[in-house]
Parts: structure tokens; sequence; C-alpha cells
């Protein structure tokens, strides 16, 4: 027995060394969200997730029931942000910045609607002049729907989707098809995120030199297919989040989105498995910058999918009593 096998079992050793190395691991997410947090974002007149957020702060301020004038602060702040994402190509291409383009002529049009008529509203107005229909027709604002438009009649696919889902770890060969892949994503992309900011990415992994690199460095991959798996890593921007408050956001969100993708992929005949992400932050900061994702993007989970083999070995996992996790009071 080596040395440091020895040390592991003086229990009484090995829960200081884990301690000392969660409080590590967690100072080092600190710098990370210190560093990067969306004002430091704005500092850097890098201003997508706030831009995202305002244009759903706007939104609700429609939704409200008995509306009064509203939103001046964030719409001022908007024109400055639309004006600082002007200086460079990558922002103005962005859905963000044509958003808030958007909501400022469906916040002008509302004002108008209501009669209210406000010095803002008219600079608002006369700013907007400078862009054409097509910068201002994003999907944005609100509407009234009726009842029977959000009643989903008869949810037996839904249901079999959801119950027929497992977690699978052996997979055929045949490649991923792009298109349906995208079809998932967009179900994915369904999924809420808080204030409508979308920090969530998705890479899908499927060159084989890049798939090797996550197996060999993911520690929940033992038992996949590894000549078959491919990979789908999911990102949080924590450029999206505001405050410390926000600081599990990132994982929250991302769970939502991956299993839209889990049960989408599934309703396609393509399997998956989610395997956690519980590697360091240097192990962390390795496997992105060979798959070139940002440092400002944390990775909160990936899923090992491919389309389903023609028989799998599965764990049956069951499920507790309904009483053990559920309370009604
Ligand atoms: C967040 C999360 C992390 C997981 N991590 C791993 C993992 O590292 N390795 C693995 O083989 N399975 C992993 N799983 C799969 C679970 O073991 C599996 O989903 C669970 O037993 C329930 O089974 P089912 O997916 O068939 O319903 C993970 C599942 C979730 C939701």
């Amino acid at each position: 027995m080596s040395i440091t096998d020895k040390l592991k079992n003086v229990d009484a050793l090995r829960r200081f060394v884990k301690k000392c190395k969660i409080r590590y691991e967690y100072m080092l997410d600190a710098d990370v969200f210190c560093k990067y947090y969306m004002e430091e974002s704005d500092k850097r007149e890098d201003y997508e997730y706030r831009m995202l957020m305002f244009v759903h702060n706007i939104e609700k301020g429609m939704c409200m029931p008995n509306p009064r004038p509203f939103g001046k602060e964030k719409v001022a702040k908007l024109m400055d942000m639309i004006k600082a994402c002007e200086k460079e190509e990558r922002y103005v291409n962005s859905s963000a910045y044509k958003m808030s383009i958007s909501i400022l002529y469906q916040w002008v049009l509302f004002y108008k609607e209501h009669g209210w008529n406000d010095e803002l509203m008219k600079m608002v107005d006369a700013f907007l002049a400078n862009y054409g229909t097509d910068m201002k027709g994003m999907d944005v604002g609100y509407k009234i729907v009726q009842k029977q438009e959000l009643t989903v009649n008869g949810n037996t696919a839904f249901d079999e989707v959801i119950k027929t889902r497992r977690a699978v770890r052996t997979f055929s060969d045949k490649k991923l098809e792009p298109n349906v892949v995208k079809e998932c994503v967009l179900l994915a992309q369904a999924a809420p995120t808080a204030c409508n900011r979308q920090m969530i990415k998705i890479y899908q992994i499927s060159n084989r030199e890049n798939c090797d690199i996550i197996t060999d460095t993911i520690y929940g991959a033992s038992g996949f297919t590894r000549d078959t798996v491919n990979y789908f890593v999911l990102t949080y921007d924590v450029k999206s989040l505001d405050y410390y408050g926000e600081r599990n956001q990132g994982y929250l969100n991302a769970g939502l989105v991956a299993m839209n993708l889990a049960n989408a992929l599934h309703s396609r005949g393509i399997g998956s498995c989610f395997i956690q992400w519980a590697n360091t932050a240097s192990e962390e900061r390795e496997v992105k910058k060979h798959l070139g994702i940002s440092e400002t993007e944390h990775i909160a989970v990936v899923l090992g999918a491919g389309y389903y083999a023609d028989e799998m070995y599965i764990a049956k996992s069951c499920r507790r009593d309904m009483e053990e996790i559920f309370t009604s009071r």
C-alpha cells in the first residue's frame, strides 16, 4: 500500500483534506464569478445579458394588471447600451441587440396606446427613427393568450416520452444527424431561464479525439461505449449572473435546459445519460481550452449520447415512494 493510500485510510485526516479541497474549489469558483459577473461585464461594455434582462423587465412591466408609466431608467440605459454595441460587429448581429431595439419600439407603442405623452418617449421615438423596420420586428413585448391556447389536449405523448427515457450508456455507431440535433436543441431552448437571459450554451462533441478527451477527464464515464459516444456539454455563462444570490443560478438553469434536451433526444431515438461535471477547476480549464469554450463559461453538466443500440443493459434506478419526497401542507 502506498503512503498516500495509507494516509487516505486515516479518517480524520481524509475528512480534513476533503474540506480543504472543497473550500479551495469554491474559492476558485468565486474568483471566476467576481471576475466576470454582470457588472464586471458592463464595465467591459459587454452588455448582452444585461440587455436581455432589461428586455424581460420591460415585458413584465407591460403585463401588469393596471399599468402605469414604467421602465424609464431601463429604457434610457438600453439606448446607451445599443449605441455601445454598435462599436462592435459581433454585438450588432446578436439577438440581444435586435431584441433591445424592438422592445424600445414596443415600449413607445405601449406608451402611445395608453396616452402617456412623455418626454423620454419622444426621445426614444426619435432614436428609433435611425433603425429600419427589420430591426424593430423581433417577437418581444407581451400578448394576451386565451386559456384554450395553453391547454394541451391529451398528455399521453408527453407522459410516454418522460416515462420511457432512461439513462443509457451503450450507443449504436450511427452518426447523429445534424438536423435532428438542431430540432432537439430548439426544444431544449424552450426551457425557461431566469429573466430569459438564456445563459446556457450547448456544445455537441462528436469528433472522436475531442470525445476521448472528455471520456478521459470526466469522472463518471466508465461503462460508456467509448467508440460510439457523443457528448453534449452544457455550460452557463458567468457574465449573465447579476449578484452573489445568483451564484447557483447557472446550475439550475442548465438542469432545466439539459432535461429538455435529454427528453427531446429520446423522443427522436437518441439515448443519453447525464454525467456530472465533478472535476477540478484546473481540469475544467484544460477541457475548455481544448474545446474552445470561453473562460467566462462554467461546465454545468455533460450528456453522453448516441442512437439507441439494439440491446442495452440499464440500471433499474428504482424511485422512492412519492410520500418520501412530496409534502402537501
Ligand atoms: C445530474 C446527474 C448526474 C449524473 N452523473 C452520472 C455519471 O457521472 N455517470 C453515470 O454513469 N450516470 C450519471 N447519471 C445518471 C443517473 O445515475 C441516472 O440518471 C439515474 O440513476 C436515474 O436513472 P434514469 O436516468 O434511467 O431514470 C447522472 C444523472 C444526473 C441527473
